[in-house]
């Protein structure tokens, strides 16, 4: 069968903390669940800083002691991601300002999402904060973060899917 696949970009400011992480996370989710053909998943950065820089050391050390697998190499968001993909979700208020910058259509703007929309158990939190500068905790709070909303998203695409 021949299915069209559903392609996802996270974004973050660096490409190195959050939105790989998310990336890693939604990957796990859709292999556990045997459904990572049916998306293309990928992250990048609004900033060059990092690109071709592997991820954080702090954010592979907390995803790995969950299980995650980090390859992502950093990039920088470009014109063709809204071409490319279906979702573009931010994981903050001014990575979100900074991708609808970046827009040139409804159709592109309808593209992009705030992460946090997705969440489930966290009704107060409203974007998942840069750990950059702070502590380890700070790591694992966003892990926390992207393991609820990365179902919600799920569901959320499935209820999208339903209604068609
Ligand atoms: P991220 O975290 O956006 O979650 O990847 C950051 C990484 C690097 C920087 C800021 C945030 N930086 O300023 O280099």
């Amino acid at each position: 069968m021949i299915i069209n696949k559903t392609s996802i970009l996270f974004v973050c400011l660096g490409n190195i903390c959050r939105s790989p992480a998310a990336e890693s996370v939604m990957n796990r989710l859709l292999e556990d669940k045997n459904r990572a053909d049916e998306f293309v998943i990928d992250s990048c950065g609004i900033g060059a800083w990092h690109i071709g820089q592997r991820s954080d050391n702090r954010m592979i050390s907390a995803g790995e002691k969950r299980g995650y697998s980090f390859n992502h190499r950093g990039r920088q968001i470009c014109e063709k991601d809204f071409e490319r993909f279906d979702y573009i979700i931010g994981m903050d208020n001014e990575n979100i300002s900074d991708i609808l910058s970046l827009t040139k259509s409804k159709e592109d703007k309808d593209k992009v999402f705030k992460m946090a929309s997705f969440l489930r158990n966290y009704p107060n939190q409203k974007t998942i904060p840069d750990p950059y500068f702070g502590g380890e905790d700070g790591f694992e709070f966003v892990l926390d973060l992207l393991e609820d909303a990365t179902k919600g998203l799920l569901n959320f695409l499935d209820k999208k899917k339903f209604q068609r």
